[in-house]
């Protein structure tokens, strides 16, 4: 057994008891709180006057203590930026799925070494701003090999790996749609099973339709994957409503909802993954996260980082844009992006701190979790323990 670690002079614990049904108050132990690490998870939780002893002790001097970030939706693997199109779209011109296939063109140009090396520097960024559990899709490769090389090196890389043959139609297939569909539901599937935990569609105008995305999501169910979507992210569509039926882990973007989008997605077990640096990023509209929450579908937050339409790592900008545009509570919000995000990606140990959770978690550089929406763009994260290991 490994030693015993024990944290004190936390000014707010934020631990999330998974179980706590009220959404608009963290569940927030007792001022002056402690906790125990031991075998790299929480072993205890509490007053400081009441902590057993423990091998070693670090004392945080007053700062707030929150679950690491879970930030269950990016796109890591890829090559270059497309900040001139960030440009065109600030004087202008609107954000179309289109410009994947630029980065797919630089990311297949370029060597293992050069995708490894970027996507450990996005974790990196990651980290730093107290994100302890990072899911990443593949979908800039587009052929078999390089979707496999894309899936092999997120799996190694992060904590979930996603397959997203199914990003869009790469040019070589432009006239033959039917046939890249097929491409992806046999041999590329079969190529990068072994590597994912999910399967995506990006169910869109532009993108896949709504029959191309059945095909897709069943071969995947077929060979008992567990399925995730792009949904409503450019216009009203299907995915939503596929998402629901199919029982993805969840349905991400949700940009464009009616309420029989919201009420599917309440009455069911697919988390809405809302993405709000998209909307900051290509100047959309922001989802209806209160019709969501006030429903009573569960919903996480997350960064969707990538190069085209939102390059942010950050988790405390996306917190701030769910409180000031979206109207969440600060609570709802870190919830949101803590144990929404693990509830996404179907894990139970992570996004919380309660006993026997994994000891990730963000130490602040500030007396409560509230100023990371109250002083946004300050980096106001001190350090970062993952697996009770200090990585930040
Ligand atoms: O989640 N929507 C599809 N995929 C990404 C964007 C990818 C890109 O533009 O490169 C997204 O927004
Ligand atoms: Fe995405």
């Amino acid at each position: 057994m490994r030693s015993t670690l024990l944290v004190t002079g936390i000014g707010e614990l934020t631990t999330h008891d998974p179980q706590a049904v009220d959404t608009a108050r963290p569940a927030a132990a007792p001022e002056a709180a402690a906790l125990v690490v031991a075998d790299g998870r929480i072993a205890w939780t509490g007053r400081a006057a009441e902590a057993p002893a423990a091998d070693d002790r670090v004392d945080l001097g007053g700062r707030a203590v929150i679950p690491g970030f879970v930030d269950s939706h990016a796109h890591l693997v890829f090559a270059g930026d497309r900040a001139a199109e960030f440009q065109a779209r600030m004087t202008g011109s609107s954000y179309s799925a289109g410009g994947i296939r630029n980065t797919v063109a630089a990311t297949r140009a370029a060597d293992d070494t050069t995708l490894r090396a970027n996507l450990r520097r996005l974790v990196a960024e990651m980290a730093r701003q107290g994100t302890t559990t990072v899911e990443c899709k593949t979908g800039y490769g587009l052929t078999v090999e390089d979707e496999l090389r894309a899936v092999r090196i997120a799996a190694q890389e992060c904590d979930v790996a996603t397959f997203l043959g199914a990003h869009v139609i790469p040019a070589e297939y432009a006239d033959r749609r039917q046939e890249y569909v097929d491409l992806v539901r046999g041999p590329m599937l079969e190529a990068c099973a072994e590597y994912a935990d999910f399967v995506d569609v990006f169910c869109e105008r532009g993108a896949f339709d709504e029959v191309e995305a059945r095909l897709i999501l069943d071969a995947a169910k077929d060979r008992g994957l567990a399925v995730r979507l792009h949904a409503n992210q450019l216009g009203h569509g299907p995915g939503v409503q596929l998402a629901v039926e199919y029982q993805a882990a969840s349905a991400d973007h949700c940009t464009y909802l009616d309420s029989a989008d919201i009420d599917a997605l309440a009455g069911s077990s697919t988390v809405a993954t809302l993405l709000p640096g998209v909307e900051f990023s290509t100047r959309s509209p922001y989802p209806d996260a209160r019709g969501l929450l006030n429903a009573g579908a569960r919903v996480a937050i997350a960064t969707d980082c990538n190069p085209g339409s939102c390059y942010t790592s950050s988790m405390p900008f996306c917190l701030a844009l769910a409180v000031r545009e979206m109207h969440m509570s600060p609570a709802e919000a870190l919830r949101a992006a803590t144990l929404g995000g693990a509830q996404a990606l179907g894990l139970t140990d992570v996004g919380h701190l309660e006993v026997g959770a994994r000891a990730d978690f963000a130490v602040l550089d500030a007396p409560s979790y509230l100023h990371l929406m109250y002083r946004p763009g300050v980096p106001l994260v001190h350090s970062v323990w993952k697996n009770g290991a200090r990585i930040v």
